[in-house]
């Protein structure tokens, strides 16, 4: 069975075509390679022994991406993982993130409709929920308006989403996955996150700071609610957020989902502070990590980690690898792209 992964090339979209293949689907990429390397096509391949084929198309681009669904339009589903993502960038270049990540979703459901391709895995994220008045985080906990264009255009794509199910078109069936904090990267090193530019997240800039690229982490804000007064966070293995994506994918496929459009929140249901991921880093590499307190982010959150139940019930999926193997993999990783592959 051929799928079609949108982003494929970036980092959830890599490790999740790395599962693809080893669970026997076919894949076919689109991406822009805005933010990702085509050079990820020759790791995966030494994953896998499998190369999919993949073309550089911008989905804003509607003749192109046609084009391009209709050389793959046997294929049974899409999982759309394209989008601009950084929540910071968004709320300087709101134009540019509802643009991009509205336009090419548009731009995707008319070439989906166009070939009849039914079903569909979106990306979403625990930024959907706005903040956190009950913990742990559950799919039908209340949503606020999010504090970003970046946020508000997750949100947006879930109506669009369903109302495209709803309407009378070829696209009939559809699952949101709502991933909270993907780190880590594959056992093998040859696949992982690389931020362009001064990262924004955790886990980027703890490996970066460590490999000596950076001087110091921020850690944002000490003097939280939580046990050792930093931001509380449910981390996952980018690997086991990979697995979810086979399990949803096979629920569509099997046709064993419940109803036509299904949310599971993807999360390893557990919280770690900065601090603590820190500790972890240090003790699993054996490597000091220079950090300084520094006051809080504004629109952080002091906490907040995912009831992924739900998940465990439908998909038969929950989180396997645990911090030490996130923080170990993260930085093999670093290291391995800052020898082999930085240019
Ligand atoms: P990424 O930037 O590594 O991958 C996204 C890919 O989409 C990139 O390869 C980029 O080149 C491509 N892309 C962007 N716009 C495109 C366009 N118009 N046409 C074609 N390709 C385009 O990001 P990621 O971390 O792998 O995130 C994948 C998805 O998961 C995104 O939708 C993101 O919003 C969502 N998500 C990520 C996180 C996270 O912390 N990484 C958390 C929650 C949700
Ligand atoms: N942090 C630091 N220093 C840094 C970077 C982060 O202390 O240099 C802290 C943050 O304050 C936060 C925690 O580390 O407490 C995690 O921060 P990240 O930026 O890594 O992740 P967020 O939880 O802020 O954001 C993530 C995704 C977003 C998504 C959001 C809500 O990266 O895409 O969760 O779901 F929108």
């Amino acid at each position: 069975m051929k799928i079609i992964v949108t982003g494929g090339t970036g980092y959830i979209g890599s490790h999740t075509v790395v599962e693809l293949l080893k669970a026997g689907f076919e894949v076919a990429i689109i991406d822009n390679l805005y933010n990702s390397e085509e050079s990820v096509l020759d790791r995966i391949e030494t994953i896998t022994s499998k190369r999919p084929a993949f073309e550089a198309i911008d989905l804003c681009d509607n003749e192109a991406s046609l084009s391009f669904f209709r050389k793959h339009q046997d294929a049974v589903a899409v999982i759309h993982f394209a989008a601009l993502k950084a929540v910071g960038e968004s709320v300087k270049k709101a134009i540019w993130y509802y643009e991009n990540n509205l336009g090419s979703t548009f731009n995707l459901f008319k070439c989906m409709n166009d070939v009849g391709i039914p079903s569909i895995i979106f990306s979403s994220s625990a930024t959907i929920y706005g903040k956190y008045p009950e913990l742990p985080v559950k799919e039908n906990s209340p949503k606020f308006p999010t504090s970003s264009p970046y946020g508000s255009s997750k949100q947006m794509i879930k109506t669009i989403l369903k109302d495209t199910i709803i309407g009378e078109n070829e696209i009939k069936n559809g699952i949101s996955l709502r991933y909270f904090n993907p780190i880590g990267a594959h056992e093998s090193a040859l696949i992982g996150e690389a931020p362009k530019g001064i990262p924004n997240n955790l886990l980027p800039y703890i490996t970066q700071t460590a490999i000596g690229l950076r001087d110091s982490l921020s850690v944002f804000g000490a003097d939280y609610d939580t046990p050792d007064g930093t931001a509380v966070r449910d981390y996952i293995h980018v690997v086991d957020l990979a697995h979810a994506h086979v399990k949803a994918l096979q629920r569509l496929v099997n046709e064993e989902n419940e109803t036509d459009y299904e949310v599971f929140n993807i999360g390893a249901g557990k919280g770690y502070s900065v601090l603590q991921v820190i500790e972890a880093f240090e003790r699993m590499n054996d490597v000091k990590v220079n950090y300084k307190i520094s006051p809080r982010r504004p629109g952080d959150e002091p906490m907040f980690y995912a009831d992924s139940t739900l998940a465990q019930e439908k998909l038969n999926w929950q989180a396997e690898l645990n911090i030490d193997e996130m923080v170990a993999s993260a930085w093999k990783w670093e290291a391995y792209y800052r020898e082999h592959l930085q240019k």
